[in-house]
């Protein structure tokens, strides 16, 4: 898919479809179609009348053309667009495409870049939009041949030749971070029976084997037990499958400006353990790898958009399940920095897998580390399915993150680490309890537990990501039911921001 940067109007008829956004707003309007290349302006501005366009956010009008079919969409009142809604938009256009089938088409942007509005950012958006509005699991499906494959081949936009280069830049951005969101979208969605531990290692390697800047160091179970993550082989020990620890790193060429770890909750099924889910709580439980996903979704396009930092992904990768061999409840264990959890409850495992996680990333020497785990119920009851709850011991990390989710479009809302509710995960017998002893602010309480397990000057900050992972039904209009691929893109907006 090419962009082609056209600076007059009759360069773009070229196009099949003409994608024309429209503020609500009379005299925006007309200046739009002054702009167009109609023979008779009236007769549109009629049209639109009689359908009673005016602009509103989400209106649509279509005017069918034998040369052009012009689709004018309504944008609402802002005075500006956000980065947001032009993705979001793009995902709308998507939604037209799978219809028409067109292999190319133009957006009318010069209206919208004018000031000084971040132009590079525009392209990036609307490359993310696309391809992520075309995304599709489909691989297990019987092949629909009414069913009409986005095939698009080149995206035309009409804007000031000086915008060129930071158009085509931001272009590229996108188409990559695209493809790292769907990475981590199919890693999401694959089956546990094949999305194992061992999988999930061979992504990593095969990402660190076509790219020179990127290494992976797959930890197998000796390992991991000489090491003394015993936390992690604990979860690990009633699964039939082996575990794996995997740790990517991505080293910049040229000055390195930073050092930072993303660690991702790898949990590729989530049976509950002993303490096994009830009910229809176990179907979706394949997700309890996304923050995994995540990592390496990023990993699998940093050599491409090379960050001037140095970033090393963690992932403890196992399963959760029931057996003879299984952790019980009652049991002690030690992670690697030799605290010792006592297991209340078998299926809070994603927090016993992470105190070995976070401990073994903090001693690659960064000065930040950033988790990513779908790890409690708790989060969704607080914030519902489209928000991430964000937990951080610094106030500079926070902000960071914040801001990088506002520029992409994924949503991250600041929860609260309260140091009176640290007791609340105190054990009788052990350094601290895998399950706390209220069942209110159980993704607050969550959070507290991996504090635990951050040293003194360590930056950290953790993203509980159990509602966004998955969306049930359509989140917008580029993310489909399914994985979601959460978090790669606001990685990299903050990689790039620190
Ligand atoms: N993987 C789950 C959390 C989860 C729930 C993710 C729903 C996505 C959707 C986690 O391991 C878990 O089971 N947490 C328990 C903790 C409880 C036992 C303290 C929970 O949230 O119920
Ligand atoms: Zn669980
Ligand atoms: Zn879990």
């Amino acid at each position: 898919m090419d962009l082609l940067i056209k600076t007059k109007s009759e360069d773009i008829m070229e196009a099949e479809v003409l994608f024309v956004p429209v503020l609500e707003d009379e005299q925006a309007i007309k200046n739009t179609i002054k702009s167009l290349q109609y023979d008779d302006q009236a007769w549109v501005l009629d049209k639109m009348s009689k359908e009673k366009f005016t602009g509103k956010k989400d209106q649509i009008l279509i005017m069918p053309d034998d040369e052009q079919v012009v689709i004018f969409i309504g944008t609402g009142q802002a005075a500006k667009l956000s980065v947001e809604d032009w993705r979001q938009i793009a995902g709308q256009v998507v939604a037209y495409l799978k219809r028409y089938s067109a292999q190319s088409i133009a957006m009318v942007a010069s209206h919208w870049l004018k000031g000084n509005q971040n132009v590079r950012a525009l392209t990036q958006a609307m490359a993310e939009g696309i391809l992520l509005a075309g995304y599709d699991f489909d691989k297990y499906k019987k092949e629909d041949s009414s069913k009409i494959k986005l095939n698009l081949e080149k995206v035309f936009v009409l804007a000031k030749a000086n915008q060129r280069v930071k158009l085509k830049q931001g272009w590229q951005v996108g188409l990559w971070l695209a493809e790292g969101t769907i990475k981590a979208r199919d890693l999401v969605n694959e089956p546990a029976s094949v999305m194992t531990p061992t999988y999930l290692a061979r992504q990593a390697e095969q990402i660190a084997k076509v790219n020179k800047s990127i290494s992976a160091k797959i930890l197998e179970k000796a390992q991991v037990k000489k090491m003394g993550m015993n936390a992690f082989l604990a979860v690990d020990q009633g699964s039939s499958q082996v575990p794996k620890f995997i740790h990517l790193i991505y080293k910049p060429t040229g000055r390195t400006k930073d050092k930072i770890a993303i660690v991702g909750k790898g949990v590729t099924f989530d049976s509950g353990g002993l303490n096994i889910k009830t009910g229809d709580s176990m179907e979706q439980m394949k997700i309890d790898m996304g923050g995994a996903a995540t990592v390496v979704g990023l990993f699998s396009v940093l050599a491409q958009l090379k960050p001037k930092v140095e970033v090393h992904g963690v992932i403890a990768a196992c399963e959760n399940m029931p057996s003879g061999a299984a952790i019980k409840p009652g049991d002690i264990v030690k992670n690697m920095q030799g605290k010792s959890i006592e297991i209340g409850n078998t299926d809070a495992e994603g927090r016993v897998t992470m105190a070995d996680s976070l401990a073994y990333a903090q001693k690659q020497g960064i000065s930040k580390v950033v988790d990513l785990a779908t790890l409690t119920g708790a989060v969704m009851a607080a914030l519902g399915t489209d928000y991430a709850g964000l937990f951080a011991n610094d106030e500079k990390l926070a902000k960071g993150l914040l801001k990088a989710g506002d520029v992409s479009g994924e949503n991250l809302w600041l929860l609260p680490l309260p140091l009176e509710y640290k007791k609340l995960n105190q054990s009788k017998v052990a350094d601290i309890k895998n399950i706390p002893s209220t069942r209110y602010g159980g993704a607050i309480t969550a959070a507290l537990f991996l504090q635990e397990f951050i040293e003194e000057d360590v930056k950290w900050a953790h993203l509980d990501i159990a509602a966004p992972v998955y969306a049930e039904k359509p989140m917008n209009s580029y993310t489909p039911v399914g994985g979601v691929g959460f978090g790669v893109r606001t990685l990299f907006e903050w990689l790039n921001i620190l």
